[in-house]
């Protein structure tokens, strides 16, 4: 063969370019804070692409050209474990995890406590990769332990796999086999379900189904498109390098580019194992991603191998599990809930069961199409979840357990509470209750014109809204603030004292600023953040119904859609009476708070993670109260923000000793 010479400064463009492509590939899968511009990145990959197809004998499996465009496989290969990939035991109590501390204790002679490395569970499927000589060579599935499937070529489309190993921090080992757990984020799925659901195509029953239905595609291109990452938690076999603990192996790992669980702590004695699991159980459902327990193993490697292993999992680690969060149950009527927008929404009536923890006697089964899927009828046996969400939902019907009697759902053509016709435009999912006036959806508008972020009336909860609908006294908003002690005494449930807290809170609320009215009004699309920058912007409401739709978009901040949300709120003629109500109701309404009173004030934020608003709410939250937000945490940052999935600024800030809020601390000192 006479092979043209490949000119040596080619050989090291690639050599160079593959590197920073594989670091930048790792700041920006990995540790989510990219140092390069997506431009850049892409101008790097484009010119490796370039010098391979001049010279492709230069392309090997590891440049980051192959992560995807392999063609599709007949069937996968069997792969051999070096080292068995073993499952682990369970507990289900806390009395069982104190068992398994005794048992070790036992077993070693010793009284000692032990130091635990814990860790979140993975709800998502085990694999393993294995590098030599720093390169992702193979990579299977757990199969049955001793063998699995070789799925190399899907396992590389995933980012968050490296394709060879970071040698910043030192040098790859001989061998090295990572063990993890691929996943889907639950947002991801349910995005993917509802795009097979467009195509006619069957749906995942959860993330987990996803993943591995993902993971086993022949042909890798498929795999490619879905949302799929991964967790590593452990090593196989290593040569060339040895451990003392796991928590050194993990550090390892990461110092390696490998994507390791933020959350995983180290624990002293099974007490604080046990609080770690309380602790990541209440933390479960904000989550991105599910998991279904709390992972406890031994530090001490040492410790490890005295203990082993018997024949299906190590003596070392326990899986201490959550409560379930899918239970089965019985619908016992399908009924619709008329909410704040005059949205109907089929509601599932069941026997109550409880699902991780909590009570639950009714589901959301979305809308008229979801019922029609999934094909739920009165009567009819389902797997009920709650999920990342609070409000629970019915996963499915378990149709082998019908009995014939079960009776099909039909959406009302009346709505519920005020008998008007239904209507659902076509094109739209949402059946809704035209009916301005509609008790139901008026009620719901009073309950969030009452609440926190709005007027703040304390008291002034959902029953006592619809008692005070029921019995002709308010129709609006604006009759709250005609109400007085004596149209209430006479209710149930009330007495004087009752009575006088409520009507207090009422008048207090007529002090409002203008922020905090605008919340109240519940214009479509207008949270917080966005009534901060209209108060700031416009100074009065007077000034703010003036704008118009050019005007509006003009604010920093504010989008087409919520420009035209906020520009039709304000010509609806309905709208302008029940303003010109409550204004005559002696509502003060004053500019928003000074900021310099503002306690964020000249303060700087950094966020990690993922939060369960948009980062351009939780960057408008910090502005309109006169903070800063920065990308990058140094000694001049107040406070980091960190949500789920925090990445290498939350370390940092914990290196700093910056304070580190979670959302539900950042939401309160921005509230
Ligand atoms: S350690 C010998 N750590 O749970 C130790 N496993 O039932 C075995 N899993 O197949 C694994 N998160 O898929 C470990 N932090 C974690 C995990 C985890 C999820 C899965 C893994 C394994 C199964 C064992």
């Amino acid at each position: 063969m006479a092979g043209k010479t490949i000119p040596p400064e080619v050989t090291a463009r690639v050599k160079e370019l593959r590197e920073q492509i594989h670091y930048h590939n790792y700041r920006y899968y990995v540790l989510d804070s990219p140092v390069i511009s997506d431009d850049e990145f892409d101008r790097l990959l484009r010119e490796l692409e370039q010098l391979e197809e001049g010279h492709p004998e230069l392309i090997t499996p590891d440049s980051p050209t192959q992560r995807v465009g392999a063609p599709p496989l007949e069937k996968f290969e069997t792969v051999v474990h070096r080292q068995p990939m073993l499952s682990l035991e369970n507990a289900f109590s806390e009395a069982e995890a104190r068992d398994f501390d005794e048992r070790l204790k036992r077993f070693l002679r010793t009284s000692e406590e032990f130091l635990y490395v814990v860790e979140p569970k993975m709800d998502g499927v085990a694999v393993e990769l294995v590098y030599e000589r720093g390169r992702l060579a193979v990579g299977s599935t757990r199969g049955d332990g001793l063998r699995g499937e070789n799925v190399t070529q899907n396992l590389k489309t995933i980012h968050t796999i490296p394709l060879q190993v970071l040698k910043d921090q030192e040098p790859a080992p001989e061998l090295l086999e990572v063990r993890g757990e691929v996943y889907m984020d639950i947002g991801e799925f349910k995005k993917y379900n509802e795009q097979r659901l467009a195509q006619g195509e069957p749906v995942f029953a959860n993330p987990r189904n996803a993943a591995a239905g993902s993971l086993r595609q022949l042909d890798p291109n498929i795999t490619a498109a879905r949302p799929l990452k991964i967790y590593c938690y452990g090593v196989g076999e290593v040569v060339g390098r040895t451990f003392a603990t796991h928590w050194e192996t993990l550090q390892a790992l990461k110092d390696w580019g490998f994507r390791i669980n933020p959350m995983i702590e180290r624990a002293v004695g099974i007490d604080s194992a046990i609080a770690y699991h309380h602790r990541l159980e209440h933390r479960r459902h904000g989550l991105s991603y599910e998991i279904d327990g709390a992972v406890i193993k031994v530090d001490s490697l040492t410790l490890q191998e005295r203990l082993g292993a018997k024949s299906r999992s190590p003596r070392w680690a326990l899986a201490y599990k959550f409560a379930a969060t899918q239970e089965t149950t019985r619908v016992l009527d399908i009924k619709v809930n008329v909410g704040r927008t005059g949205a109907v929404t089929p509601m599932a009536v069941m026997e109550p069961v409880e699902v991780g923890g909590v009570t639950v006697s009714r589901a959301t089964l979305h809308n008229e199409d979801e019922v029609a899927r999934k094909d739920v009828r009165l009567g009819d046996w389902v797997l009920v979840q709650r999920a990342g969400d609070v409000i629970p939902e019915v996963v499915q019907v378990i149709t082998e357990r019908r009995t014939g009697q079960e009776k099909p759902f039909q959406m009302p053509s009346r709505c519920p509470v005020c008998g008007a016709g239904l209507v659902r435009p076509p094109g739209e999912k949402v059946t809704r209750c035209p009916n301005p006036r509609c008790g139901g959806a008026l009620a719901r508008s009073i309950f969030h014109f009452a609440g926190k972020t709005g007027m703040d009336i304390d008291g002034l909860g959902e029953k006592i809204i619809v008692q005070l609908m029921d019995s002709g006294l308010v129709q609006d908003p604006s009759d709250l603030y005609k109400l007085t002690e004596d149209d209430l005494i006479p209710l149930e449930r009330f007495a004087e004292k009752s009575a006088q807290n409520i009507i207090a809170a009422i008048q207090k609320s007529k002090q409002v600023t203008l922020n905090r009215f605008l919340n109240a009004l519940g214009i479509r699309y207008v949270g917080e953040a966005t009534t901060q920058l209209l108060a700031r912007h416009f100074g009065t409401l007077e000034a703010l119904m003036a704008a118009d739709f050019n005007e509006l978009k003009q604010v920093e901040g504010i989008g087409p859609t919520v420009a035209q949300s906020i520009e039709e709120y304000f010509n609806d003629p309905r709208n302008q009476e029940r303003l010109a109500k409550l204004k005559a109701a002696g509502l003060e309404i004053s500019p928003p708070e000074r900021l310099a009173a503002s306690p964020l004030a000249g303060k700087t934020f950094v966020f990690t993670g993922a939060l369960s608003i948009s980062r351009e709410e939780a960057k408008a939250l910090v502005t309109a109260r006169g903070g800063k937000v920065s990308s990058a945490v140094s000694a001049q940052t107040d406070y980091v923000v960190a949500g789920t999935d925090p990445g290498s600024k939350y370390i940092k800030a914990r290196e700093l000793g910056i304070t580190i809020l979670d959302e539900a601390g950042f939401l309160e000192l921005v509230r």
